[in-house]
């Protein structure tokens, strides 16, 4: 027999025993006890949170970190791959329709895959349900935050957080992409309509508000709804010119002073509330991309203390310079990415970037801690999926109710002479424009698809295939657009025209006037004025001696130079969602007084922009402005 060296001998016994020792410290990496600590509800979060990581693989760690969007990875992707969350994109649905019970089984099918991985680790879903989960149809859908503002009425918003919660977990979905927390500084920005207020302390109180709303102070309970505090941050303090397409993505130069003062105040706010998550912007401060900007999210972390979730926004990684992008972000500070599309990449990139020294473990183990700890509060392991049990809680009664005082609250009245308003249901009045019966425009963006939909009006090109996509489907936002509203008021004295013709017989007329709905960079706008076919209904009635009651449906305060003299009364209904109609009839009836006040300074015209509270500017209405039939 050939003798074998003695050092081959000594080699061979390392390598055993270093083998071993290796599956040992890992425990079994094949099979988890059925017993496993991780899987005892009754045991501390971070006791399973630990014990969990001990059995997970590098690239399990890092498949946990990555969040793929529906149209690109199936359920069995989610498994396969043990992707850490799936999220429904702005236009994204379930193929059997968008009805909760479809959302519901949706939902479902991907954890059920999920659960079948090896350590079954739940996956977080995430959705924008940004005014209401207007993602589903039949929801109740509220106005949006730049009309809640208005109202500035913290008990109402935490109402409408909590409803919002309700009718999304009813639908199986449990985390949401907000509340969006950006101070908008400059309404030519097409997602000031998101935005609460240009106040910080407006949106820091609402922000509270809608935090505790979604999560219940429970984040485990079966109609609770993780939050997502967003864009951090200093989205709306980008200046005109700094973004691809004006505004949107762009840059503020504030100075650190300001940038905190202004745009992190609702932060240091909303993190009271230990939200589950927060998101980070697509825009930068200085110059340097949020999605890089290890700086500032070392402040979320160590001196705000944030222990959640910090995911990016859609592919704003790519937002970086260089290579590694992705690692870039995780090194920045990112837990989460939202890849959402090249996840096969991610799962072999990072692996690769931990490998080589790229991005340490200690990253990847704290990233994969924050995910492990926020499934483990919203008691996932324990019951992840979702049962029809809730479903009769979408777009209830009573949560119309609630969106119904939403819309009266918001209304803010600029102008009311001539005893224009409130109106008598005796009185013969003229309903004008398309705007009155168009659930599209009254609901804004963000609606069924990202971006919304209109029944009648054209939208910019690229968002043109939802307004077909929901015509073709016969698809529709519960509620009660102004000109059924109104009917249903008054009856026979309302009559209806497009333009302002054949009207015979009414003193009065309401005329919709305003936006059509945009997401994002697509209203990003230099001029907002009211289109010249809104001021010639306007014209055409004055003319004929009608008394001109205009009532603005847009995602900002628009230009009304042109109009403003023609008007009687002058009503800024920003964007109301599904109960537009009952709560506009409300209080035009005077049922109910307005109690609306200006949540950003009205400008006069395009010059004055940017214009905020306190800059010295005066505006057409100032901020806080707000009349009253009984002042
Ligand atoms: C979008 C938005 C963000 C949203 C995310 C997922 O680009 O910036 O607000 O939550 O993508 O839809």
């Amino acid at each position: 027999m050939k003798r074998v060296s003695p050092c081959i001998v000594i080699t061979m016994i390392c390598s055993i025993v270093f083998t071993f020792s290796c599956v040992s410290s890992k425990k079994n990496l094949t099979s988890v006890p059925a017993e496993a600590k991780y899987r005892n509800a009754s045991l501390p979060v971070e006791e399973r949170v630990n014990d969990l990581m001990s059995y997970m693989t590098l690239d399990e760690k890092v498949a946990q970190m990555a969040q793929a969007v529906v149209y690109v990875a199936s359920p069995a992707d989610a498994k396969s791959y043990g992707l850490g969350s799936i999220l429904v994109g702005g236009g994204d649905h379930p193929g059997s329709g968008l009805k909760a019970k479809d959302w519901l089984n949706f939902y479902n099918e991907y954890q059920k895959a999920a659960m079948q991985t090896r350590l079954g680790i739940p996956i977080l879903f995430g959705v924008d349900a940004v005014h209401g989960n207007a993602k589903i149809e039949g929801a109740t859908v509220f106005p949006h935050n730049i009309g809640l503002g208005a109202t500035n009425d913290a008990a109402l918003v935490e109402k409408i957080g909590r409803i919002t919660a309700i009718e999304s977990r009813a639908a199986g979905l449990h985390w949401n992409f907000a509340p969006c927390v950006a101070v908008a500084r400059d309404e030519r920005w097409g997602r000031t309509y998101e935005s609460f207020s240009e106040s910080p302390d407006i949106v820091s109180a609402l922000g509270i508000a809608y935090v505790h709303g979604l999560e219940n102070g429970n984040r485990a309970a079966q109609n609770s709804m993780a939050a997502c505090v967003k864009h951090y941050f200093a989205d709306g303090g980008a200046e005109w010119g700094s973004g691809p397409h004006g505004i949107d993505r762009g840059n503020s130069t504030l100075s650190d002073e300001d940038v905190r003062k202004i745009h992190l105040a609702p932060y240091v706010a909303a993190l009271k509330e230990k939200p589950a998550s927060v998101m980070i912007s697509f825009s930068g401060i200085g110059g340097e991309e949020m999605h890089g900007n290890k700086k500032w999210i070392d402040v979320l972390k160590q001196e705000l203390k944030f222990n959640g979730i910090i995911i990016s926004d859609w592919a704003g990684h790519k937002e970086l310079k260089g290579e590694n992008l992705f690692a870039q972000s995780i090194n920045a500070g990112m837990d989460m990415i939202m890849i959402p599309e090249e996840y096969p990449d991610f799962v072999v990139d990072v692996p690769q970037n931990v490998k080589d020294g790229i991005i340490t473990k200690e990253r990847i183990d704290e990233a994969v801690r924050r995910i492990l700890r926020v499934k483990f509060e919203m008691g996932l392991f324990e019951k992840a999926l979702a049962d029809e049990s809730q479903l009769n809680t979408v777009g209830c009664d009573e949560h119309m109710d609630v969106a119904r005082e939403a819309v009266r609250k918001s209304l803010v009245l600029l102008k009311n002479e001539n005893t224009a308003l409130p109106l008598l249901k005796t009185e013969k009045v003229a309903i004008v424009g398309t705007k009155a019966k168009d659930m599209g425009v009254l609901c804004g963006g963000w609606t069924l698809y990202w971006g919304g939909y209109s029944e009648y009006e054209p939208l910019v090109a690229q968002l043109e295939q939802n307004s077909r996509r929901v015509k073709s489907s016969g698809l529709a936002v519960k509620g009660k657009n102004i000109l059924e509203a109104f009917t249903a008021t008054a009856g026979a004295s309302v009559l209806y025209s497009d333009d302002g013709s054949a009207i015979d017989g009414a003193k009065k007329a309401i005329v919709v006037i305003g936006e059509v709905p945009y997401a994002e960079f697509f209203g990003d706008l230099k001029d907002l004025s009211v289109s010249k076919a809104d001021v010639d209904k306007i014209k055409k009635l004055k003319a004929q001696g009608i008394s001109v009651i205009a009532v603005i449906v847009s995602g900002r305060p628009m230009i009304i130079s042109e109009i403003e003299a023609d008007c009687d009364a002058i009503v800024a209904a920003w964007l109301p969602g599904s109960m537009a109609g009952p709560g506009i009839a409300d209080v035009l009836y005077g049922d109910y007084d307005f109690s609306g006040k200006l949540s950003f300074t009205w400008p006069k015209d395009m010059a004055q922009l940017p214009i905020n509270v306190g800059d010295g500017k005066e505006g057409l209405y100032p901020f806080g402005y707000g009349l009253r039939y009984k002042q």
